[in-house]
């Protein structure tokens, strides 16, 4: 792809979805194209810049592969007492019929049912809520309706919460359905001129670590928006860096520690009673960063269960954050493998040999995989390569992988 095409795409992204590439970072969206090549065949960038300019379809797997939608159960904590203390006073009030709170962005739907679970939590039964969730990602859109989560997902909240609300299936923690019923996800960009939910009034909107990779622009476009949207007296959380893209406008920060909360500068806000953070209720957040074998684990989980998809969107998930992994790129061999595509899992395991060139296992299944395809060139020199790489490991009294 030459620079200006590179270019031109980068603003074809900042118009689709208003994401400031300086904040993602350029080589993010280099190794989304490399990845769409690779899943579509296409050898040629140019080609694959062509195919963006004629379909929206691609664009939006595109912005699938650009958008980061790391999230996780009770991300933050703190913000989901001070949603409790706003319902319990809501209810008090006897204000309105109905509770309106908005997800924005969702992502795979990890925060609009934490937020479900809170209120459940506080008293507030299904009908007094309703959620609605939007993301542009059709991907993660697909992974919140779905409502089936690995360990990783529950990295900010206690066990307690994973028994009560989630069973446990060979395909990871699937939700309860009545944690589902009262959120309606819809995909849309939160810039479009025709959100589909402009007409609506929240009296609580979620709005965390988005603008965070948005242009100054784009930034203030969504805190006008979220006026709009916000009740008079309502509360908007944002993700602890944002706070200050408020600045200039309408909305002040609201009284509660760690909540990263603001609210419009005329509403009556009272300051929070300690005994509003009730930490029986939300436990303090297990250690932020993952174990990176049980994120594997969580891979294993899935590919053993069948859910040979899942696997490898998570596999492609891991790489994105924690940069190239031989284990990563080896368990996508095995699932490729028992997906019957043998050239796939041939490039992925020629990953690892490329990675760690003395793992056995991944040269083996070289081996056999050009076996099966016929190849019995190549199914010879990998199959002497292990040969070899196994007896220099045996001299060195090294014969377990
Ligand atoms: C890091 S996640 C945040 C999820 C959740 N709010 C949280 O804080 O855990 C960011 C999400 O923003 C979505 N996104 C990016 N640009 C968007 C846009 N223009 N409109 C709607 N969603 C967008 C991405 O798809 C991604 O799922």
């Amino acid at each position: 792809m030459t620079e200006s095409s590179h270019n031109s795409l980068e603003d074809k992204l900042r118009r689709a979805m208003g994401i400031d590439l300086q904040t993602v970072g350029h080589n993010s969206l280099r190794n989304a194209v490399a990845r769409r090549m690779r899943v579509l065949d296409i050898k040629e960038r140019r080609q694959y810049y062509e195919l963006t300019d004629g379909s929206a379809a691609e664009l939006n797997e595109l912005i699938d592969e650009v958008a980061v939608n790391e999230t996780w159960f009770f991300r933050d904590n703190t913000p989901f007492l001070v949603l409790q203390r706003y319902a319990r006073n809501w209810l008090k009030r006897g204000r309105g019929s109905c509770l309106k709170i908005l997800s924005m962005p969702c992502a795979s739907g990890e925060e609009p049912y934490s937020i479900a679970i809170a209120l459940l939590e506080a008293g507030v039964n299904g009908p007094l809520f309703k959620i609605d969730a939007i993301d542009i990602s059709y991907r993660a859109l697909r992974l919140a309706r779905r409502g089936i989560y690995g360990r990783n997902s529950f990295r900010g909240c206690d066990n307690f919460f994973q028994r009560k609300y989630f069973q446990k299936t060979k395909a990871g923690y699937v939700i309860a359905k009545y944690i589902k019923h009262p959120v309606n996800f819809l995909r849309a960009n939160i810039l479009d001129a025709s959100l589909p939910i402009l007409n609506n009034r929240y009296d609580i909107i979620f709005c965390r670590n988005l603008l965070i990779y948005l242009d100054k622009d784009n930034q203030k476009l969504v805190v006008s928006i979220l006026d709009n949207l916000l009740v008079d007296e309502g509360l908007i959380f944002t993700g602890h860096a944002e706070p200050g893209a408020f600045a200039d406008s309408v909305f002040i920060p609201a009284p509660y520690p760690k909540a990263f909360a603001l609210t419009r500068r005329s509403a009556a806000v009272s300051k929070p009673d300690p005994a509003d953070y009730n930490w029986q209720v939300f436990p303090p957040p297990l250690p932020v960063q993952p174990l990176l074998s049980t994120e594997l684990d969580v891979v294993r989980d899935l590919a053993d269960a069948g859910q040979h998809e899942e696997a490898m969107e998570c596999c492609e998930q891991y790489i994105r954050r924690h940069g190239l992994d031989k284990e990563a790129y080896l368990l996508m061999g095995m699932i490729l493998t028992d997906m019957d595509e043998p050239r796939l899992a041939i490039r992925m395991l020629k990953k690892v040999v490329y990675l760690d060139p003395n793992l056995v296992r991944a040269i083996d299944m070289l081996a056999l995989l050009y076996k099966g395809l016929g190849d019995d060139n190549n199914y010879r020199v990998f199959k002497q390569r292990a040969g070899r790489v196994a007896a220099r490991k045996q001299s060195a009294g090294k014969v377990s992988e």
